[in-house]
């Protein structure tokens, strides 16, 4: 491990790429990271213009840089570059972390769902094995989180959609891959399904997590769910966070949810996520969540 006082070298140098990135959180949680395990690394961020995307990573990685961290809108863009893929981040499509190994070969690897599940188990010590999941979005977002959740093996997953031939579609592609591919990536679970919130409402049906995929919150929005989906055992996760709770946590809330909590915890998460297949060593999440929560609670 280099110290923090191995001055002989320079600091490894790692990056998060996108447009805009301005309000990217990625330095401040990677420097907490860094200066927490004795890490001697500089994390920056850089803007991409579009059109730009490759040349960007070419520069950088030619530059001696070690890692980085992909955000909107090219983390399908790194997802073609990569030249090896993690298992889940090939089913993701997308691609949120980028590292070069010792070959030369441009990995990548998507750490989105990894955070997603770590938070909703580790940090809250909720459930998912077994559990009736409600995933509602077919985006991006959604697709990118899909395969971690099904490795937890939910006793079933539904994808709902304002759309719903997006969700049809997300459900057949993960449900084909499912059969062909059981193994500890993709258990074979019971069932992916799809709806529209109009076929929901009609089911009653209720659900044990209710996972917000969807970009309905930044419109200051919450997806059209039946009430009946909701009860007093009921999870309800925003992959989106802020200061005040969001519009879809005080839906859960106004419902009598169980627990209702917002996707800072999945920020940090993937971030430590990233920080362990670049260093090898896993961070401690916790503090960090903290810091970012009390800083966003002083902008109230
Ligand atoms: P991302 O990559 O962030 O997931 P995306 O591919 O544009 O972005 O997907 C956004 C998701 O949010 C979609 O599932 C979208 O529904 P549609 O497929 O019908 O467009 C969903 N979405 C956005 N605004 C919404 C709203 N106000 N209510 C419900 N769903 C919404």
């Amino acid at each position: 491990m280099s110290s923090l006082f191995d001055f002989d070298k320079p600091a490894d140098a790692y990056a998060v790429m996108g447009n805009p990135i301005t309000h990217s959180k990625s330095p401040q949680i990677h420097a907490a990271f860094a200066a927490q395990t004795g890490q001697r690394v500089v994390y920056s961020a850089t803007q991409v213009d579009p059109g730009g995307f490759e040349q960007a990573v070419g520069n950088f990685f030619a530059h001696n840089g070690k890692g980085l961290n992909i955000t909107v809108p090219f983390k399908r863009e790194a997802w073609a570059l990569a030249g090896e893929l993690g298992p889940e981040a090939k089913l993701a499509g997308a691609v949120n972390t980028l590292l070069m190994d010792k070959d030369g070969v441009l990995v990548g690897r998507n750490t989105d769902g990894l955070g997603l599940v770590r938070d909703i188990l580790h940090n809250h010590g909720g459930r998912i094995e077994g559990q009736k999941v409600l995933l509602i979005g077919a985006g991006g977002a959604a697709r990118g989180v899909l395969q971690p959740l099904l490795a937890e093996a939910p006793a079933e997953l539904l994808i709902v959609n304002r759309t719903p031939n997006r969700a049809y579609e997300l459900a057949t592609d993960f449900s084909a891959v499912c059969k062909e591919q059981s193994n500890e990536h993709m258990p074979n679970i019971s069932s992916i399904k799809s709806a529209g919130f109009d076929d929901l409402a009609n089911t009653k049906q209720s659900f044990d997590l209710i996972i917000n995929a969807t970009a309905a919150s930044l419109q200051g929005e919450v997806p059209p769910l039946p009430d009946a989906c909701c009860t007093a055992n009921t999870w309800c996760y925003d992959m989106m966070y802020s200061a005040e709770p969001t519009p879809f946590m005080q839906w859960g809330e106004q419902r009598g949810a169980k627990v209702t909590l917002d996707g800072l915890g999945m920020l940090v998460e993937q971030a430590a996520e990233s920080f362990l297949h670049w260093r090898g060593v896993r961070p401690k999440t916790a503090p960090v969540i903290q810091k970012i929560r009390a800083e966003l609670l002083n902008t109230l």
